[in-house]
Order: structure tokens, then sequence, then C-alpha cells
């Protein structure tokens, strides 16, 4: 086979079909690969690109004299190398200075400070600036000689880089080859990284690869790592596999400077052309004009974050004329032209103190790492979730660990991974107990859960107060001032073993509690007097009946009228139901044949909690049907919830909006605005009574 030199440029080739069809292939799969890499619109299926691939693939297989560097068949990687070789760059890869005041202060200074080297007084107009993403992935330097990709360094120091072009090659958004007219030597620079996507699929596969027993794989800590494993891996097949991208920003030599390239007179020139040219800009890039707009981006990018498809660590702007740039120039490795503002990290390293398991409402056991405090995202992080078993096994987070801990926007903290270099020698594996470590009952994984549960039920203390809080709560029955700090409290003196002791409560037992006035002992008891007034699906909802969620609660009152007919439901009749499948009716079924729940739903309903009982939807009439009724006001007995409830049971709708197709308008006292409109309209106004006899 002939040495394939691939920096010879234009060797004369023969005018022979093969070579003519050669040459169309190339250009072809050059074109939808612009299309698919960089525009993200494929012009043509997968299946279609990859014929034509394996068709040029095998036309440079029978001649090897038509190999080139420039060929789409040069991004699948060539043989393994020992080691990189050191190149010096023509123009130096600075680096940027950090403006690490992630605050508005931080673009305020680095405007002044402009100002201040160019002599511009107050009087003079803002500078312009280029405001771009401040990627987080590695700087690469990319050398096109006659417009073809012959060279791709890394920053290395700034004078010498490492040779990566092959590994860069495999990169299908970064063109190997250059439209006509560009100059003879141009060196484009920007940032090498993965997506969060493609790293994160990028990792699940090197755990399949762990986990099937392959040698030497391991998984990365976050995506500017494995972009940096995948560039700098000697084995270009391999890197081919790690999914890369670019974002050009910036330009190295350009000889010569005048000749056939464009004249830049801005940065913002630069990308546009760049863009224009097959390179990868971010859409993000934008023009602003002194601090206040420089403080505007910074925001705009912030608040944006995390719906980028990628990390960024900070924004960077740089003047934006040339001309100015040159006059600025460099304080020893960095430019005075440009700035890089930071965000707040969104992980930071912490250990792992312990690893505790939890008890939730159902009985759910989740394992729960608790963390030497730690500031990420902008609060202070002490827990973080690991979920389940087989989250705690994926993640091997163990006691005594060093851990990333990422919070990105209002997303819960979590576990990314573990510093496996940092492993004590005696951490020992993470197990879940079979026990529950609240009542020690066994705690079981039914086949096909992917959690722990506890067998307690109601003698599980946790599971009580847990059911206590979710039957207190805003969207069930409402106990004001019932937190989980006096359930809590309650459940642990033993004053509370279960729902209908709530309401058993008396002042003496609420007041002996630590901490708890006189005051806030009767304010807690006049909440419970108020929660006794409920509606069907807050009282149904509040149960905390497995998979019943508060829109399923709804649509049983809807459907059944009453408790007594919900209860005594057969499974079937259950999935008559609109919402209701099998395994939420056999939950339903399952909780109602407990006799202890029945003997809690009896013992509530002689303690006074009580709600108005409608017809069930399907059997009776529907007096309402096809009306709409607005409520205003305070109604003397109903709430607004059971008000509502029951015109829905009786087929009517609930609008929050007066107009001409109101059926009825019901207004209590302090009825406002809505009451006027309908007099306006000369609409029919009900009062509660009226409402009532409407219903039957
Ligand atoms: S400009 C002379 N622009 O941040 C200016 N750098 O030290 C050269 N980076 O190593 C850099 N996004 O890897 C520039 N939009 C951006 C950038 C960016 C990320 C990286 C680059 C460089 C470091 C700054």
């Amino acid at each position: 086979m002939a040495t394939l030199d691939l920096f010879s440029l234009e060797p004369a080739q023969p005018d022979t079909a093969a070579h003519q069809r050669l040459l169309a292939l190339r250009e072809q799969l050059h074109a939808h690969g612009h299309a698919y890499y960089v525009l993200d619109a494929p012009t043509v299926p997968d299946a279609e690109y990859d014929r034509l691939f394996r068709e040029l693939q095998t036309l440079e297989a029978v001649h090897p004299e038509w190999a080139s560097a420039d060929s789409p068949t040069q991004r699948v990687g060539g043989k393994p190398l020992d080691a990189f070789t050191s190149v010096r760059h023509a123009v130096p890869m600075l680096s940027i200075r950090t403006e690490t005041d992630t605050e508005s202060t931080g673009a305020q200074a680095f405007d002044a400070r402009v100002r201040k080297e160019l002599e511009l007084s107050d009087s003079d107009a803002a500078v312009e600036y280029v405001a771009e993403l401040k990627f987080d992935g590695l700087a690469m330097n990319l050398r096109y000689q006659q417009g073809v990709l012959v060279q791709a360094t890394t920053r290395g120091d700034g004078e010498y880089g490492e040779d990566v072009t092959q590994n860069i090659r495999t990169i299908g958004q970064i063109p190997l080859r250059l439209p006509e007219g560009v100059p003879p030597v141009l060196e484009v620079r920007g940032e090498v990284y993965m997506r969060r996507d493609d790293f994160e699929a990028l990792n699940e596969r090197q755990r399949n690869r762990i986990a099937a027993g392959e040698k030497g794989e391991k998984t990365f800590v976050n995506p500017r790592n494995a972009a940096a494993g995948a560039v700098r891996q000697l084995d270009p097949g391999i890197a081919a596999q790690r999914p890369l991208s670019f974002f050009a920003y910036g330009l190295g030599e350009v000889t010569p400077a005048t000749a056939g390239g464009p004249q830049f007179g801005t940065h913002f020139a630069m990308l546009q052309t760049l863009k224009s040219w097959g390179f990868p800009v971010a859409a993000e890039v934008d023009i602003a004009r002194g601090a206040t707009e420089l403080i505007a981006y910074h925001q705009h990018i912030g608040a944006r974050r995390d719906t980028l498809p990628f990390d960024i660590d900070g924004v960077v702007y740089k003047v934006n004329s040339l001309a100015l740039q040159q006059r600025l120039g460099f304080v020893t490795r960095e430019p005075r032209w440009a700035v890089a503002h930071k965000y707040p990290a969104q992980e930071q390293l912490t250990t792992v103190l312990a690893i505790d398991v939890q008890v939730g409402r159902t009985g759910k056991l989740t394992p729960v790492a608790k963390l030497a405090p730690v500031f990420v995202g902008g609060v202070t992080v002490t827990n973080a979730t690991l979920h389940n078993e087989d989250e705690a096994r994926r993640k091997d987070v163990r006691v005594g660990d060093t851990v990333i801990v990422r919070r990105a926007g209002d997303v819960i903290p979590e576990v990314v991974s573990v510093v496996a270099e940092k492993r004590v020698a005696d951490a020992a594996q993470f197990t879940m107990p079979h026990i529950c470590p609240v009542c020690q009952s066994a705690a079981v994984r039914e086949e096909g859960e992917a959690d722990y549960r506890c067998t307690g039920g109601l003698f599980c203390s946790a599971q009580r107060k847990q059911a206590i809080l979710h039957f207190a709560q805003r969207r069930a029955v409402e106990v004001e001032g019932l937190g989980d700090k006096l359930v809590e409290q309650l459940v642990d003196a033993n004053v509370i073993r279960n729902l209908p002791d709530l309401y058993r409560l008396g002042l003496n037992a609420l007041a002996s509690l630590d901490r708890m006035a006189d005051r806030s002992a009767l304010n807690i008891l006049e909440a419970l007097e108020k929660s006794k007034r409920t509606t069907l699906p807050r009282f149904l909802f509040g149960l905390g009946i497995r998979h019943v969620g508060e829109a399923t609660a709804k649509e049983l009152a809807r459907h059944f009228g009453t408790l007594d007919a919900v209860m005594d439901a057969s499974e079937e009749t259950l999935l008559g139901v609109s919402d209701v499948g099998p395994i939420v009716a056999k939950s339903i079924r399952t909780f109602f044949e407990q006799p202890h729940n029945r003997e809690v739903v009896e013992q509530l309903r002689a303690c006074g909690v009580s709600w108005p009982e409608g017809a069930p939807a399907d059997a009776g009439p529907k007096p309402l049907a096809g009306m709409t009724l607005v409520l205003t006001g305070t109604l003397p007995t109903l709430g607004r919830d059971a008000a509502k409830d029951l015109i829905e049971a009786a087929g009517g709708k609930v609008s929050g909006s007066v107009s001409k197709k109101t059926s009825y308008v019901v207004a209590g006292s302090e009825a406002g605005s809505k009451l006027d409109k309908a007099r306006e309209l000369g609409l029919a106004v009900l009062d509660e009574a009226g409402l009532l006899e409407l219903l039957k």
C-alpha cells in the first residue's frame, strides 16, 4: 500500500470516471455532513449517508494513490499513536483574564478598565463589545492550508501544544475543507466540548462496558473531563466513538493578512465570516454596548444557563473593534480587550459523612447521602438523595467518599459521581437494609420494583408521621400549623397513634409539648376544628391510598358521589372511572379491604370529619348538564371547593369569569365585581340555598 501523505495538497489526478465519482462522493458527503453536524438539519437519511460513505471507502481502498487529507473517510480515525508530537504555535494561544466577581460589578470593572486604557472620558460614547458564552471544554487551534485542515493542536502551555489532528478529524462539526477564497493559511480557534446528553450517553455506555467486565474502562466525572480524555486519546478509533462538538470564537495565524481574505473590521464580522465558511458559531453571540448591556447579557445567559445543551462556566466579553483591540494590546499572556465573567459553580467536591435510609409515607426506603455542607449552585447543600438501591449501587457511593455534587437551577442536588482516586481504603459498599431502620419490620423489594418497602404499615412510626402529614397538608384536609416538627413530637410521645387521634387532641396534651405556647396550642385546635369540614376529594386524597393522587381522588368522588360507594366498589367498577387503571383499582380495593383502614374512616367520621356528598355522576340525574356557573364571595356553609365539587358532580362546569355564556352566578357575602358584572349582563344570580335547590 502506498504511504499516505496527508499533507500533500494537490497531487495530479487522472481524469477517469472512477475518479470523477470519488470527487462527487466527497462533495456530497461534505455537504450532507455539514447539514447534519453543523446546521443540525440532516438532508439525507443516515442509511443513505452510510451507503455513500462505504462507496467512497471502497474506491479509496482500490486507489490508495487518491487518498486525501480532506476526505470524509478520514473522520473515522487512523492508526494508534505512541505519543503526540509537540508543535510550536505560529501565534501564541493566550488565555483570558477571569473576572471572578460573579456579580454585575464584574462587568462594570472590565468596562471601566477598557475605558481607562483607551483614555475615554465620561462624555465619550459606550464601548462596543461582543458578548459570548464561555464554553467549558478545551481550546483548539485548527490550521487550514489552501482550505484543507492540515493540523489541529491543543493549547498546551500557550507556546507549544500537542498535535491531535487525527482525533479532531473525527469531529463531524469541524470542516475538513473550506470553500474557495479563504486565506491560503488560516488558523481558526475555538472550543472542543461535549454536549451534556452526549456525555450522559457516553457514561451509560462506559458503565455497561465496566459491568461486562471490560478492562481499563472508566466513567467520566463531567463533560469537560470526557472531552479532554477523547482529544488526548492515542487511538483515534476510540476518539471517533466519543461524541465531541466544536464552537469557533477566534483566529490564529492568517497569511497573507491582506491577500484574498476578507478584511474584518470587527470581531463580530469575523465570527459571521467563520460561520459562512462552515464553522459552528454559538447562536448566543451578541453585541453589547457599555457596561449596562454587558450586565444584561450576563444576567440573560445566567437565567438560561441550565437550558443550554452544554456546560458553560461564564460569559466572555471582547472589545468588538479589531483596531481598538490592537490599541489595547496585552499584559503578560492576557489580552486587555477580553475578559471572562464567571457564574457560580454548579458542581463542587464534598465528602459523604453518612448514608441514611429514610422511610416515606408508603414505606418506601430511600438512601440519602449526608454531606459535609458545601455551597453549590447558590445554596448550601447537606443532603442528596440516592433514590434507590440500584441507583446507589450504580454510583457506588460509600461513607467517606469524596463526591461531586451538582445543583443546576432549581433541580434538587444530586451526587454526580465518586472521585475514585480519593476513596479511603476501608470504605464499605452501601447495602440496602432488609429491615426498616425505624420500626425493624421486614423491608422487601417486590419483583419488578425499584424500591424496598417497610412492611410495618402504620405500625411504623415513620410511616405514621408521614401519613399524618399527608392527611394534614394543604391539598388534603388542611390543618394549618401542623408541621413535621410537631407531628414528630406527637408521634414520638405516643400522643397520636393514628389519624383519628388527631381529633382527640386536648389542650393539655398539646401545651405540654416542648416549645408549645398556649396560644399556638389553641391555634392548632382551631385549625383541626376547621379541617373537619372538608370535601370528599380532599378526604380521599388525604387517606394516602397508594397511587391515588389529587386528580384520581377528584375523579373517584365525581364518579361515585359518596365515600361508601367508593369503599364498596369492586375492582371492576373502579376500572370504569376515568383515570383508574388496574394497578390503581387494585390498590384502592386492597386499601378498603383492610379492616383497620375502614376503622380509621369510621372513627374520623365519628370525630366529626364531614363533607357534602353528592349523587354518583353516572347514575344520578345531571341537573346542571351543559351549564356554566361562576362562584363569587363566601358562601354561608359550603366551601369554595365543596361547591365546585357539587356542581361538577351534577354535570355543570365552574368558570372563573362571568360572560354572556354564564348560566348562573352563585354569590355569597362580600361578592365583588363578578356580581356587578352578572347584574350588568342581566344573568341569574343564586345564593347557596338557591344552588342547593338547583342541585336537587
Ligand atoms: S477567547 C485571546 N472565547 O477560555 C482570547 N475563550 O483562558 C482567547 N474559552 O483557553 C480566548 N469560551 O479555552 C475565548 N468564547 C470564548 C471562550 C473561550 C471558552 C476558553 C478557552 C481559553 C479559556 C480562556
